[in-house]
Parts: structure tokens; C-alpha cells; sequence
């Protein structure tokens, strides 16, 4: 899906500045950086729920978008409810509660959940129905690894049994090794570095790249 060029500002800051840029359907594109680089203003403005400069919208109106965001919104309702509340079937609804560990949890109030359940009910959620670009935020950042192992799987055969291109912002640079095939780097609110994530992930060009790198355990 092509994303156009965006800009957002704040008062005097502008806080990202983005080229134009095309999710290839069935990729997983890793976007890193670090604290404060716009990473998630990005992936609202994509997602479209944050107007760019200038007005308008960032990605083509054609494409079905789902978008899981950084910070896990439960509604006041069961995590069942939760988790039906966009639409999409029974069965898919029970598959990704069992693969999520979210059965026993099915009858609980969303607001109760602790931080790490309440991102794998908002995972199952955003994979209920099929779209064209899904993007997550940082969406294992708050969950055990065990929850985290089977968040990948499932993302890995949502985007193959669907075909949408997958935008996944994550501070895991063992997880975006092991699940992108290209990778962004944001630094200071531009796109500092972008191409094949075995190169921008293991030999980047940029020096701020490699210290971000190594800093996560990279080399
Ligand atoms: N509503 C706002 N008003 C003013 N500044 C904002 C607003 N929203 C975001 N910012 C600023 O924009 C910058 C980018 O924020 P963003 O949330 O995109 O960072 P990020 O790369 O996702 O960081 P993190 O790794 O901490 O999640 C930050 O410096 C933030 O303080
Ligand atoms: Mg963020």
C-alpha cells in the first residue's frame, strides 16, 4: 500500500518528516528507533487516525487499514466483547483467545486486565478480520516471552494467510531480525535509514543506526 510524504508539527516542533513510501503486500517492514524518533506519530498518521500537515490523509483510500496502538485500549466491556467488538466470527474469535491464552480471561472485564493481557486481547482484536496493511505498535513490548512467541505466529500467519503488508514498530531487534524483511530507522523525526532489513538490521550505513544496534545487542 502506498503511504504518502507526511509531515506532522506541534506548536513550532515538527515532530516527523517522512518521504513517501509503498508496503509490499505479504512484507513485514520493521520500523525502529529510538524514544521520541515518531515512530508511533507515524503509525497513527498512516493509520489515519492522526491528520497530517496540511490536512488530508497519509494512505490511499482504497485499502482496509487495522492498526493495534502502542498504548492497548480496552472498552468497558468483556474481553470476549472486547475482541468481537469490529466484527469477525466465532470461530476466529475462539482460535486467537486459545493461541492468546485469553480463555480463561474471556468473561473478565477488560479494564481489569493487567498490561501484558490487556496487549494480547488488542492483538486478537486488530487480527479478527483480514485487511491490506496492518500495523502494530510496539504490540509485545509489554508481554512475556511465552505471549510474545505466539503474538509472532500469529502475526506471521495472519500476514500469509491474508497477503496485507505488515507495518511493525518494535524496540526488539531480536524480534524485527527475526519477522522483517525490510526495516525503517527513525532518528530525530526523519527517516534516517531504509531498505532490506538484513541490511539496515545488521549493516547499516548511518553510525546512529549502529550504535542503536548495538546498544539492543546487535553488532
Ligand atoms: N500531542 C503532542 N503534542 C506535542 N508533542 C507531541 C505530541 N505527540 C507526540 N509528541 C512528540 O512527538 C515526538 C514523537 O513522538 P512518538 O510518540 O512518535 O515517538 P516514538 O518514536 O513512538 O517513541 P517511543 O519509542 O517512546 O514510543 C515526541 O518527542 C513526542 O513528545
Ligand atoms: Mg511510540
Amino acid at each position: 500500500m502506498k503511504l504518502a510524504s507526511c509531515s506532522k508539527t506541534y506548536g513550532r516542533r515538527t515532530v516527523l518528516r517522512c518521504p513517501a513510501l509503498d508496503f509490499a503486500p505479504g512484507r513485514i517492514c520493521a520500523l525502529a528507533g529510538p524514544n521520541g524518533s515518531g515512530k508511533s506519530t507515524y503509525a497513527r498518521l498512516a493509520a489515519g487516525v492522526l491528520t497530517p500537515d496540511g490536512g488530508g490523509r497519509v494512505a490511499d483510500e482504497t485499502g482496509v487499514i487495522r492498526y493495534m496502538p502502542q498504548k492497548s485500549f480496552p472498552f468497558r466491556m468483556s474481553v470476549e466483547d472486547n475482541i468481537r467488538l469490529f466484527g469477525g466470527d466465532e470461530q476466529r474469535a475462539e482460535e486467537l483467545m486459545k493461541a492468546l491464552g485469553l480463555g480463561g480471561l474471556r468473561r473478565q472485564r477488560a479494564r481489569s486486565l493487567s498490561g501484558g493481557e490487556t496487549a494480547r486481547m488488542s492483538l486478537a482484536r486488530v487480527l479478527m478480520q483480514p485487511c491490506d496493511l496492518l500495523i502494530l505498535d510496539e504490540p509485545t513490548a509489554a508481554m512475556d516471552m511465552e505471549s510474545a512467541i505466539a503474538a509472532e505466529k500469529l502475526v506471521d500467519d495472519y500476514r500469509k494467510e491474508c497477503g496485507c503488508a505488515v507495518l511493525l514498530v518494535t524496540h526488539d531487534l531480536s524480534q524485527a531480525r527475526r519477522m522483517a524483511d525490510e526495516a525503517l530507522f527513525f532518528y530525530q523525526g526523519e527517516l534516517w535509514e531504509s531498505g532490506a532489513a538484513e541490511t539496515v538490521l545488521y549493516r547499516p550505513e548511518k553510525e546512529e543506526t549502529r550504535r542503536f544496534l548495538e546498544f539492543y545487542g546487535g553488532r
